[in-house]
C-alpha cells in the first residue's frame, strides 16, 4: 500500500509526510487516507500528553505506570524481566492510543556526571545492548514500535544539541555502537532515534555514514530513522544522510526546503520519496497492529505488582555486616526525608506521571505491623543543616537497634538537560548520617540516586548500604521488601562507584571544551579503566551481595572451530551455599590477546541470571564466538582475531572472578603489507627481508663493509622507524629508490608464503 499511496501524493505532500504534524504526531494526509501515529516518550514509562500538552509541561502526562528506570532495570542484569515491562509498557501505549514509544536509551554512562545516567542501563556495551533489546523485544510483542535512543555518542547533556563526540572508530565500533548495533540486529526495533550531537565534527542526524552506510547497509536496518526533539539543523543535508523523520513539526518551513531543493535540482527526488516511503510503511505497520483487537485499558494492580517485583531486583545490596534482613521483632527507626517522600525517577522527558506512589515508611509499617519511629531529619531541596531536624532524627535514633537512614541526591542534582559537578551527597545529608551512627544504634543507609554517588568517607558508618537507584513507583514497597528479607536482593552494579571522581577515565575530558569533547581514554571506559590500571575503586562493576552465598565451581570451555567460525561453550556449576532461596548473576569476562593494539584485561561478554533454593545447584551455560575475542582493527576496518592465548573468566563480579580457564585461539596474524613507506623495523620483521635488504644495501667493495650500517643490530635500533623510501636517501643506506616497488612486492610475497 505504501507505493501506492506515494504514487499519489504531490511533491509537497511527501515533504511533509518526512516531518510532525505537531509535537507528538506524524503527519496526517486525510486526502490520501494517511493517518496520524501518535509517538509517546518513553523509556520506563508512557507519558501520553493530553491533546495540546505542550513539550516543556513534561510533567503533565496522563496517568501511567512508572516503572524503575534504565539506571535500576540496568542493575537488575535480567533480560527475562525487562521483557516483561517491555509488555507492559506496550500494552499501556496501546490502551492509550500511542504507537510508538520513545525507547530505550542505550547510551553507555562514559562518565558518571552525565546528568541522564538514569535513563542509561550501564558502562557496559554488552549489557546496555541485551537489555535494549529484551525492552524492544516486550513493547514490540504488543503490537507497539519501540524506537532505540540516542543513536549515537550522546554520552553528556553539556552543549548536548552541538558538541561534536571525538571518538576513534575503534573506541566507536568496542564501546559506543554495539548496544544500538545488537538492539538492532536482534530485536529489530521499527525506529532509531538520531541524537542532538555531532560524531566527529558532523551532525547525527547529518551523518551519511552513521545513518547509511553503517545502520541500513551494515546492519541491515530497514525502518524510520527519526531525529531526536528538534536536533535537525539542515534539513536536507539530513534527508540527504538518512533521515526520515523530522521531529517533532516545524510548522512547514523546513518541508518547504525539501521541496526547493527538489525543484532546484539539489535534491534527489528519489531520496525524498525513500524516506517518505519509509515513514507511510511505519503509520501502515503501526495502524494495522492498532486495529487488532487489544484489551481496552490496563490492570493497573498486576502493572504495579510488576513494577514492585521488578524494583526488589534492582536495587543493589552494596555492602552488609549481618544487619540485614531486619526482622520484625527489631526495634527500627527511620530516618530521612526520602523515606516519606520517595525519590523515584529522574527530570525530563522522560517523567511518568504514576498510576500510584508507594514510600518506604508506609510499606514498612505495613510490613512490620507496627509504627516505625520516624524522623525526616533534613529537608531534600535545601543543602544547609537543620539543627531541629537534626535533633529530633539523633532522639529517634538513640532509641532504636537499628536505624534506616535513607539519603540520596536532590532532584534538582540530576536531569536531562544538564550534567552533575561532583559525585557527593548533600553536606546536610552526610553531617546528619554523622549524628545518628554516633548515637550507636546500627545504621542501614538505602540510597535514592539516578547517578552514581561517592560513598568513600562515609560508608564505614554504615553496617550495610542498600543503594537503590530510583526504582519507579512501587521502589517504596519493594524496598521495604528487600530490608525484611521477604525479596532477596540481586541486583548487581551496571557501573563501577569509584573512590573518588578524579579517578573515573573521563575526568580530565568530560564535557570537553570549545565545542568539542574528546574521548581520550578510548575503550578504557568504566571498569576498563580501572582494571587496566590496577586502581583501587568503591565497589566494581558487576558487584552486589545477598542474604545468601554462592559456589562456582567445574569451569568447562568446549572449543569447536577457528577464526570466524570459533565458538567456545562455556559452563560452570552455580551452587547456592546458604539458608535462603536467591538469585546469583553469573558473569563470564573474556581477556584476549593481540600484538598490535592495547586491549583491555577483561570484559563482559555474557551473563545470565540464575535463582536456586538452598542447596541446589545449577549449571550455567554460555556461548561465545569469535567476536567475543575480536578488536575492531581500524586500518583494516574490521573485527580482527589475533593468535594466542585468552582467558575466559566466570565470576561474581568484574573483580570477583571465581574460575578461569584458557582458549587458545588460532587466527591469521593480521598480515602487514609493506610499501616504500613502511619503516625498517617493518621489513626486517618479515622473515627473509632482512636477508633482501642486505642483498639491495651493500656499500662499494673498497668499503670492505658486507652491508649498509643501518643494518647492523645498533643500525636496526636506531634507524628501525625511518620509512624506507627517506631511508634511501641517506648516505650510506646503499639503496636505490627506483627499486623500492619491487622490493616491497618480493617481500610481501615472502610473507604469504
Ligand atoms: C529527548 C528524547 C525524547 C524527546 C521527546 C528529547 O529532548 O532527548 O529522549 O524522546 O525529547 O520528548
Amino acid at each position: 500500500m505504501p507505493d501506492r499511496v506515494l504514487a499519489r501524493l504531490t511533491l509537497a505532500e511527501r515533504a511533509s509526510l518526512t516531518s510532525g504534524q505537531s509535537l507528538w504526531l506524524t503527519q496526517a494526509i486525510d486526502r490520501a487516507g494517511v493517518p496520524s501515529i501518535t509517538l509517546s516518550d518513553g523509556p520506563h514509562g508512557v507519558r501520553r500528553q493530553p491533546a495540546g500538552g505542550d513539550h516543556l509541561g513534561v510533567e503533565h502526562s496522563l496517568p501511567a505506570t512508572c516503572f524503575p528506570p534504565a539506571v535500576a532495570l540496568g542493575s537488575s542484569w535480567d533480560a527475562d524481566l525487562v521483557r516483561r515491562v517491555g509488555e507492559a509498557l506496550g500494552r499501556e501505549a496501546r490502551a492509550m492510543d500511542v504507537q510508538v514509544l520513545l525507547g530505550p536509551g542505550v547510551n553507555i554512562k562514559r562518565s558518571p556526571l552525565c546528568g541522564r545516567n538514569f535513563e542509561y542501563f550501564s558502562e557496559d556495551p554488552h549489557l546496555s545492548g541485551v537489555l535494549g533489546a529484551a525492552l524492544v523485544s516486550g513493547v514490540q510483542s504488543q503490537g507497539v514500535g519501540a524506537c532505540v535512543k540516542h543513536f549515537a555518542a550522546n554520552n553528556q547533556e553539556t552543549d548536548r544539541l552541538r558538541i561534536s563526540a571525538e571518538i576513534d572508530e575503534r573506541t566507536l565500533h568496542e564501546i559506543y555502537l554495539p548496544a544500538f548495533h545488537h538492539v538492532v540486529t536482534t530485536a529489530r526495533p521499527w525506529l532509531v532515534m538520531s541524537a542532538y550531537n555531532r560524531l566527529n565534527g558532523v551532525y547525527a542526524s547529518e551523518h551519511p555514514w552513521l545513518l547509511t552506510e553503517l545502520l541500513r547497509e551494515q546492519w541491515g536496518f530497514r525502518g524510520v530513522v527519526v531525529s531526536d526533539w528538534g536536533a535537525v539543523d539542515d534539513r536536507v543535508a539530513a534527508l540527504r544522510a538518512g533521515l526520515d523523520l523530522e521531529m517533532p513539526s516545524s510548522g512547514g518551513g523546513t518541508d518547504a526546503s525539501l521541496v526547493a531543493a527538489v525543484e532546484s535540482g539539489r535534491l534527489d527526488p528519489e531520496v525524498l520519496d525513500a524516506a517518505a516511503g519509509r515513514v507511510l510503511d511505519l503509520v501502515e505497520r503501526a495502524t494495522r497492529h492498532a486495529a487488532e483487537p487489544a484489551p481496552t485499558g490496563w490492570d493497573a494492580g498486576g502493572h504495579h505488582r510488576l513494577a514492585r517485583e521488578a524494583a526488589a531486583q534492582c536495587a543493589v545490596l552494596l555492602k552488609n555486616d549481618g544487619v540485614l534482613p531486619l526482622r520484625p521483632a527489631d526495634r527500627v527507626a527511620i530516618v530521612g526525608e526520602f523515606a516519606r517522600t520517595p525519590r523515584y525517577q529522574g527530570a525530563g522527558s522522560s517523567h511518568i506521571v504514576p498510576t500510584r506512589l508507594d514510600d518506604l515508611l508506609t510499606e514498612v509499617r505495613a510490613l512490620a505491623g507496627r509504627e516505625p519511629a520516624f524522623a525526616p531529619g533534613y529537608r531534600p531541596a535545601e543543602t544547609g543543616r537543620c539543627p531541629e531536624l537534626e535533633e529530633e532524627a539523633v532522639r529517634v535514633a538513640g532509641g532504636a537497634e537499628v536505624t534506616v537512614v535513607c539519603l540520596g541526591l536532590p532532584a534538582a542534582d540530576e536531569s536531562e538537560g544538564y550534567d552533575r559537578t561532583h559525585l557527593e551527597l548533600p553536606a546536610n545529608q552526610l553531617a546528619l548520617l554523622e549524628r545518628v551512627a554516633a548515637t550507636g544504634t546500627r545504621v542501614v543507609v538505602v540510597l535514592s540516586n539516578g547517578g552514581v554517588v561517592r560513598l568513600a568517607g562515609w560508608d564505614h558508618l554504615a553496617a550495610a548500604v542498600l543503594e537503590g537507584w530510583l526504582l519507579g513507583q512501587a521502589g517504596g514497597g519493594a524496598l521495604a521488601d528487600l530490608l525484611y528479607g521477604v525479596a532477596n536482593p540481586c541486583g548487581r552494579l551496571a557501573e563501577t562507584i569509584p573512590l573518588r571522581l578524579e579517578d573515573t577515565p573521563s575526568y580530565l575530558t568530560f564535557p570537553g571544551e570549545l565545542g568539542a569533547v574528546r574521548y581520550g581514554e578510548g575503550v578504557f571506559v568504566g571498569y576498563r579503566h580501572h582494571d587496566a590500571v590496577g586502581g583501587q575503586v568503591g565497589y566494581p562493576f558487576g558487584h552486589g551481595l545477598s542474604y545468601t552465598r554462592f559456589g562456582y565451581a567445574d569451569l568447562e570451555l568446549d572449543q569447536q572451530g577457528t577464526e570466524e567460525d570459533l565458538v567456545v561453550r562455556v559452563s560452570a556449576r552455580i551452587t547456592n551455599l546458604g539458608e535462603r532461596t536467591g538469585r546469583e548473576v553469573v558473569q563470564v569476562y573474556v581477556g584476549a590477546p593481540s600484538t598490535q593494539v592495547r586491549r583491555p584485561e577483561r570484559e563482559l561478554r555474557a551473563f545470565g541470571k540464575v535463582e536456586l533454593a538452598p542447596g541446589e545447584s545449577a549449571v550455567v551455560r554460555f556461548t561465545l564466538t569469535a567476536r567475543d575475542f575480536s578488536f575492531y582493527h581500524p586500518l583494516r576496518r574490521r573485527w580482527t582475531l589475533e593468535p594466542g592465548t585468552a582467558v575466559v573468566h566466570v565470576g561474581a563480579s568484574s573483580r570477583d572472578l571465581r574460575l578461569s580457564g584458557e582458549v587458545t585461539l588460532t587466527a591469521e596474524p593480521p598480515r602487514v603489507v609493506l610499501t616504500p613507506e613502511s619503516p625498517l623495523a617493518d621489513w626486517a620483521a618479515v622473515p627473509g627481508g632482512l636477508e633482501v635488504l642486505r642483498r639491495e644495501m651493500r656499500p662499494p667493495a673498497e668499503t670492505g663493509q658486507p652491508h649498509s650500517r643501518f643494518l647492523s643490530d645498533s643500525g636496526l635500533r636506531m634507524a628501525g622507524s625511518v620509512p624506507l623510501r627517506r631511508l634511501a636517501r641517506f648516505p650510506g643506506a646503499y639503496l636505490d629508490p627506483d627499486k623500492l616497488e619491487r622490493l616491497a612486492a618480493e617481500v610481501n610475497a615472502l610473507l604469504s608464503r
